[in-house]
């Protein structure tokens, strides 16, 4: 800044500062780079990513949220396309890529209307239209689907596991999560609510995918400390103990010096004396089986193998808050306190050998709300995958079932918010206008790139997939597999209604936060590597090097 000749300094030293057009095309061209990483991912014919971080560790996914975590993103503008992936993630568990790539688009539409000198805010105004009448649009189309409808819902499972590896088991999984989702679904009122925590998840790698197993409980991946225990516990009242079975050890370096033999029975005698009393305690109580957070001595263990006590030791935290809420057991931090209104009830308990391994399963407990998929995979990165893949099926079912609602996909439902649109971009007229119709060109990003990954050509799709939409038929989409334009209700392309409006909802908010950037100003970085770049210009076109 210069006033009267002398140089008035605002900014620290070090700043960097760009301003208008400038930062507006840095900052899409740094979020289209972002949706352009995960193009290649979107639909069944769509690719998958090897991912490896600074330690050497492999991640392979399609899932468009775990690619974008994954890699390390630095611009700003960037993060925000990230920030949307997460945001379909945590809302519906799908989508994540259809967003970030729409998002893409509504930012690649808008530079063009900006190098037209249409404003930024009026594209922004124009989006934010779009977006009302998208929904409005979608909900149109939608159709209902209900807690009873376990066909479609499992036709929903699998669209939203089909893109994924594991698509090949996708019919026996999606029975999987269909019954999961429908056995912890509660109705209040006249509104269904799934609380996806209650599923609780076990992997264990071995076996085949096929091995994948729904259990009414609670999987808890350890084994019975002592063989001398029952190996199967019927009716079960169950104790969850938050302390060690073990005698305390001074947290100082003790001596005590013995000088007659009897004193050392004696001494031995008294640790006995106090493991026997905690045994006594558990089983006082009324209690078959104790999970202990903490250790259990071997003496104490045996006094419990003789008590025919079911016992298992160190296990996690997050089991025993599950194992509470599943069986309406309390955890009890003070052994001496452990009483029969604290345990916890289950029709069974019993160990079992998965793989290599023996876990226990707690079974009809208390609360039938509570179960849990055992997910079973050749490879630890087959079964992480396989993971993600029945997450994703999980939430889409759960979301289907709270909103009710369906939609067609394989482009089906774009194509009709594209022609929505575009009818209704003339009533509002003006600049508007414009924006309003470069949305439309922007949704029909998503049959534009399943086209492509499915190795067909995008424009004479999108002209075939037009077509069959102004004939009135609403449901038509891209058949990736035979690369024609069919009835996406027959082929069972079926997805929750909220996997569309949060990805319209996402993707606009981020293009239109992004747009109103005109000013960026950032700090001089602490980082040592730091480029000595000159006093207020930005390298120009990557911000993405050390600059933030
Ligand atoms: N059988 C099918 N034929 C055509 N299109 C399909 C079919 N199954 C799914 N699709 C389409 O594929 C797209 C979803 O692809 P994909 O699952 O790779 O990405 P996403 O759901 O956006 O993101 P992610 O699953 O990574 O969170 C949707 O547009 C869906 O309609
Ligand atoms: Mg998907």
């Amino acid at each position: 800044m210069i006033s009267g000749g002398t140089p008035i300094l605002v900014l620290k030293e070090g700043t960097r500062r760009e301003r208008g057009k400038g930062a507006q095309f840095n900052n899409i061209a740094a979020a289209k780079a972002v949706a352009d990483s995960v193009r290649s991912t979107l639909g069944p014919r769509g690719m998958d990513k090897m991912l490896v971080d600074s330690l050497g560790d492999v991640v392979i996914t399609n899932d468009g949220v775990t690619i974008l975590k994954e890699i390390d993103i630095e611009h700003p503008a960037a993060k925000m396309l990230v920030e949307v992936a997460k945001t379909q993630d945590e809302e519906c568990g799908d989508g994540t890529t259809t967003a970030v790539i729409l998002a893409g688009e509504l930012l690649k539409r808008a530079e063009e209307l900006i190098e037209q000198n249409v404003h930024p805010t009026v594209i922004a105004q124009g989006y934010r239209m779009a977006a009302d009448k998208a929904r409005e649009a979608l909900q149109k189309v939608s159709q209902k689907v209900s807690y009873e409808d376990t066909d479609k819902l499992k036709e929903i499972a699998k669209t939203a596991m089909i893109s994924k590896s594991a698509s090949a088991h996708r019919a026996q999984l999606a029975d999987v999560a269909v019954k999961a989702v429908q056995s912890v679904a509660e109705k209040m009122g006249n509104r269904w609510t799934v609380d996806e925590d209650n599923i609780q998840i076990t992997k264990k790698q071995g076996g085949s995918i096929s091995d994948t197993e729904i259990v009414e409980g609670i999987i808890v991946d350890k084994e019975r400390v002592h063989t001398g225990m029952p190996a199967q516990v019927k009716d079960a009242k169950i104790a969850l103990v938050d302390a060690a079975l073990e005698v305390k050890k001074t947290e100082f370096d003790a001596r005590i010096e013995i000088s007659d033999p009897s004193q050392l029975q004696a001494f031995l005698q008294e640790e006995e004396n106090i493991l026997r009393k905690m045994v006594d305690t558990v089983k006082k109580s009324g209690a078959n089986i104790l999970f202990c957070q903490k250790g259990i001595d071997d003496l104490a263990q045996h006094f419990l193998a003789k008590e025919g006590i079911y016992a298992v030791r160190r296990v996690k935290k997050s089991d025993m808050e599950k194992l509470a809420k599943a069986t309406g057991g309390r955890v009890v931090t003070k052994l001496d306190e452990l009483s029969k209104d604290d345990l916890g009830k289950a029709k069974e308990v019993y160990e079992k050998k998965i793989g290599e391994d023996k876990m226990t399963f707690v079974t009809g407990c208390k609360n039938p709300k509570a179960v849990s998929l055992l997910i079973r995979g050749g490879t630890e990165h087959v079964v992480d995958e396989l993971e993600r893949s029945i997450v994703d099926a999980n939430s889409v079912v759960a979301v289907a079932i709270e909103d009710g609602k369906l939609i067609t996909g394989g482009g089906s439902s774009a194509m009709e918010i594209a022609i929505a649109l575009r009818g209704y971009a003339p009533s509002v007229g003006g600049r508007e206008q414009i924006a309003i119709e470069a949305f439309a060109d922007a949704v029909e990003v998503v049959p534009r790139t399943l086209a492509e990954n499915a190795g067909l050509d995008p424009i004479d799709t999108l002209i075939d997939l037009r077509k069959q939409h102004k004939k009135g038929k609403k449901n038509a989409g891209i058949n990736v597999f035979t690369g024609k334009i069919t009835d996406m209700l027959t082929e069972k392309v079926l997805e929750p209604i909220r996997v569309g409006t949060q990805a319209i909802d996402s993707a606009t908010d981020a293009a239109v936060m992004i747009l109103r950037i005109d000013d960026v100003i950032a700090a001089k970085t602490k980082a040592p590597e730091m480029p000595a770049g000159g006093p207020g210009g930005m390298p120009g076109g990557d911000m993405g090097e050390g600059e933030f």
